[in-house]
């Protein structure tokens, strides 16, 4: 079990990728300790944050507090919230404001944010000066469990999202559980989509625990740590063992070719959050793996069971607005998971489960069985 139930307040979750090889600290309160950190691993580096209004008004006068606290000035960038800042008009703004903050290739560059921000600024970071260092300071659930991990960076292309990046990992990712306090609950729903996914996928006793103490993650208990670092953990060792996603880094895309398809069909508006789609995909892939046979019918009805009782949408029919405006017909959802980039040469691959805590990758899924359970699936 990847879940250690002691209390040692913060956990350092290390990522081992050699030269590039970083640290994960995650705790309540860990924000403040951000300047000594830094201080510590770059002694007089130029610091400028990028981040986000929602995310400036709540959390940016205690990130600059913390690196002020070790001597460090900081310059600051303050983007759009939301998906649309993930656009060349606004990589342009960040790029540019980090040169006229004369951040050099010694300096670093903070990302405080979502993963809005930390694909936009990473991004930004890697492409200044051909690159210069950058610290992940996720405030999301979904960041401080997925994005800030890992290295992936970039934007999205009028031709879908995600299409412009590189990968640049940071040099330290600091995850504060308390920032998460001023997260919207739906927000905060969205990233356990994330952290249930790292269980159904790998690590069945995970998938127990979260089952038993979901509820203290939610009201930031003792537990929240710990699922946030058990989730780091199993990401930090799929990316190690596959950076650039030749192999295993495909099983993270559990529930996702399903779930980007959902999003795709409701115009990545906010009827369906990242998360949201990614729980329904999971409860999708779980139960077509047991229409083949490859897990019981009770253990897809068991991650469908947990996700709901959380207060994710598990059904089609649970997407906002299904009954109004629907949704999409099983061909449009086909068509739409063909143009997902997982998707090598016109074939699809999936990730299916042989246990709740053993997701595989698939190749050649026949495209007929998936349009007959989609359509069931539409008709409830
Ligand atoms: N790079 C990767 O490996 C990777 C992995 C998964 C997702 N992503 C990307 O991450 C993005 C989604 O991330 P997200 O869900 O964090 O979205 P986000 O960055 O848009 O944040 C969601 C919303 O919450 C607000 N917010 C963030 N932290 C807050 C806080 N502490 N208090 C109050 N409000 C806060 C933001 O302002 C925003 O409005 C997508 O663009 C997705 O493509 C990247
Ligand atoms: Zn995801």
């Amino acid at each position: 079990m990847t879940v250690a139930i002691k209390n040692n307040n913060p956990v350092t979750v290390g990522v081992a990728l050699g030269d590039r090889a970083y640290d994960i600290v995650i705790g309540r309160d860990v924000l403040p300790s951000l300047g000594h950190r830094i201080a510590a691993l770059r002694p007089g580096a130029r610091v400028a944050i990028v981040t986000d209004r929602t995310v400036a008004r709540h959390w940016l006068g205690k990130t600059e507090a913390a690196l002020a606290d070790a001597g460090i000035a900081s310059s600051r960038i303050v983007v759009g919230e939301g998906e649309a800042s993930k656009s060349y008009a606004v990589l342009q703004e960040v790029s540019e404001g980090l040169i006229a903050a004369k951040i050099e290739r010694n300096d670093l560059v903070i990302a405080l944010g979502g993963g809005v921000i930390g694909d936009l600024a990473g991004f930004a970071a890697s492409i200044v000066r051909r690159g210069v260092d950058f610290v992940q300071v996720p405030t999301s659930l979904l960041a401080q469990v997925d994005s800030s991990v890992g290295g992936k960076t970039g934007i999205n292309s009028p031709h879908g999202k995600n299409l412009v990046g590189a990968f640049h990992q940071p040099v330290l990712v600091i995850a504060d559980t308390a920032v998460l306090d001023t997260l919207s609950p739906r927000q905060f729903r969205a990233g356990y989509a994330e952290v249930a996914k790292y269980g159904v996928l790998g690590d069945a006793e995970l998938f127990d625990w979260l089952e038993a103490h979901h509820g203290e993650i939610f009201s930031g208990g003792a537990a929240r740590e710990q699922a946030i670092a058990a989730s780091c953990r199993a990401k930090a060792e799929i990316v190690a063992r596959d950076e650039r996603e030749t192999g295993d880094r495909a099983l993270l895309n559990l529930g996702h070719t399903f779930g980007h398809a959902l999003e795709a069909a409701t115009g990545f508006s906010d009827r369906l959050f990242h998360g949201e789609g990614v729980a329904v995909g999971m409860v999708l892939a779980a139960e077509f793996s047991a229409r083949l046979n490859m897990i019981s019918p009770s253990d897809a009805a068991r991650v469908q069971r947990h996700l709901a009782s959380v207060g994710l949408p598990t059904r089609l029919q649970d997407i906002a607005g299904f009954q109004q405006e629907g949704l999409a017909d099983a061909d449009t959802l086909m068509t739409l998971m063909a143009q997902d980039k997982k998707v090598k040469r016109g074939r699809l691959t999936f990730i299916l489960l042989e246990q709740v805590g053993k997701a595989v990758i698939v190749n050649d899924v026949d495209p007929s069985a998936v349009r007959a359970f989609l359509q069931e699936k539409l008709s409830g």
